[in-house]
């Protein structure tokens, strides 16, 4: 895939800098967004992990023109936000949160379609993603937006808890 597709200094970038509704903004993160990202993850997805997605990471991701890291932004400061890397064929959501205290309000639905659109501009076949088989909430979500789970994978976290892959085709995309 041609990375400059998703490239976040692309006109494609503002093309998807979308206004959902009065209060929540979907955009590009910049490098002032790491640090809110980086203690999120640590605080709601890598709780009992070690914690890898540090705002050095994250400020990576950020710069990296095969990668986009996109967050949703109200009144309240930052509200959630994903991270896609895009691989030749595939693209793989690598970290994905919303506030605890803002979720079930289709906060998370946004940030997943405006990544999915620009996946599905960019060519790639296949959305990917991962989640504890704990996490109960994530994988309802994901089966939710047309995600299958194609396999458990034994010991994924810190080699001792299981994780679940999910895949959905882009060409699925338009049924969910
Ligand atoms: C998974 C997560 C991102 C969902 O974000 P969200 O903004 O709450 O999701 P939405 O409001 O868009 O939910 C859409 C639908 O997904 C399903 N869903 C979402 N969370 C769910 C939960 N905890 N239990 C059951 N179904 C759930 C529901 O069908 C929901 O629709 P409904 O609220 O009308 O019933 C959020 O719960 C989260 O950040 N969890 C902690 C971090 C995490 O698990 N990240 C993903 C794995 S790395």
């Amino acid at each position: 895939m041609n990375s400059q597709r998703v490239g976040r200094n692309t006109s494609l970038s503002s093309i998807f800098r979308h206004l959902v509704n009065d209060h929540l903004i979907i955009r590009l993160a910049t490098r002032k967004d790491a640090e809110a990202i980086a203690l999120e993850s640590m605080a709601e997805i890598e709780h009992n992990l070690e914690w890898s997605w540090h705002p050095l990471r994250v400020g990576r991701a950020i710069d990296d023109p095969n990668t986009n890291v996109v967050v949703a932004v109200g009144g309240n400061g930052m509200l959630g936000f994903g991270i896609m890397e895009y691989e030749e064929e595939v693209a793989h959501l690598v970290l994905f949160g919303v506030r605890e205290d803002m979720r079930r309000r289709g906060i998370g639905s946004a940030l997943l379609a405006w990544l999915e659109k620009v996946a599905s501009v960019a060519g790639v076949g296949r959305l990917r993603v991962e989640a504890r088989r704990t996490n109960a909430g994530a994988r309802a979500f994901y089966r939710r937006h047309g995600y299958v789970e194609s396999e458990i994978v034994p010991a994924m976290y810190l080699s001792t808890e299981d994780g679940v892959r999910f895949e959905k085709a882009v060409a699925a995309m338009k049924e969910t």
